[in-house]
């Protein structure tokens, strides 16, 4: 079993092409509703929240938890790898993954493979902009991964704290696309030429308007939208640990809230009409 972990539903954009791609697997995908949004809250908060979450999954029988997640990966991931798992119960035999190294990984073009010093991505000047929460840009985690693997590019950072909140609550879309403009906007003002190469949507919830990011951004930035990239990833992964697919052909769809599963479950049919219903955690 594979566990997907977002705070609410921008997870579902991930967990999506996942379930498209690995149609024989089964998943279970827990949303924390009673918390969401995680990307105003203290650091430490969003820490506990997500092993907690992490660790449910692991009891349900999940072996590999993707954060699908921006805000939990960019403040979690890192203390729930190097802290939390090596003295659990769980290490050696589960692990926990997140979305921010596969968006770089798109963005800079450079595989986590590649090693020689002199490879060609290295003497790239583009300008990337990325859109966050306010958690997950405040962690510097996206322009850290960017220059580690391309030191000349120019990273712009935006935060939109509002703007996973107003998805999830279903704001309409007049509403959205005013958060949406003027994130863009602000984003653009920090460009010496107003036209950054590419965008990353640095949360899940994003690519839910993502046409609204379209109608601001210059037609000619490339946009990065997660749940492909973080897909091919996460099939790339399983290829080298097929172990976490061994056994694991149960075909389910679990979906699991820790909020109202009525209410989660109409909000989810919106974007995924065919959705299954969410249960409670
Ligand atoms: N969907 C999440 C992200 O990718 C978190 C949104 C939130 O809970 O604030 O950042």
């Amino acid at each position: 079993m594979i566990g997907v972990f977002d705070s609410g539903l921008g997870g579902l954009t991930v967990l999506r092409e996942l379930s498209a791609r690995f149609a024989r697997a089964d998943f279970v995908y827990l949303a924390d509703h009673a918390h969401v949004p995680y990307g105003n809250r203290p650091s430490d908060e969003i820490v506990d929240l997500t092993r907690a979450c992490v660790e449910d999954l692991f009891e349900r029988g999940a072996k590999l938890v993707l954060l699908g997640c921006n805000t939990a990966t960019a403040v979690a991931l890192r203390r729930l790898q190097q802290q939390w798992l090596p003295s659990s119960k769980w290490a050696g035999t589960h692990n926990v993954l997140g979305i921010v190294a596969p968006t770089v990984e798109a963005a800079t073009q450079t595989p986590w493979a590649v090693t020689s010093p002199q490879y060609p991505q290295k003497n790239n000047t583009d300008t990337i902009a990325v859109f966050g929460t306010m958690r997950t840009i405040a962690s510097g985690v996206f322009p850290e991964e960017i220059r580690k693997r391309c030191p000349k590019v120019t990273v712009i950072q935006q935060m939109c704290s509002d703007l996973a909140g107003a998805i999830e609550d279903k704001r309409p879309e007049s509403e959205l696309n005013v958060l949406v403009a003027e994130g863009v906007q602000s984003a653009l003002s920090q460009t010496s030429n107003g036209l950054p190469h590419q965008a990353i949507l640095g949360c899940t919830h994003f690519p839910l308007v993502e046409h609204l990011f379209r109608r601001h951004l210059p037609p000619s930035t490339r946009i990065l939208s997660q749940p492909v990239i973080v897909a091919d990833s996460f099939e790339d992964y399983l290829h080298r640990r097929a172990n976490f697919l061994v056994g694991n052909e149960g075909k389910r769809l679990t979906l699991l809230t820790t909020g109202d599963p009525q209410d989660v479950s109409a909000k989810a049919r919106v974007f995924w009409p065919d959705v299954a219903a969410f249960e409670k955690a």
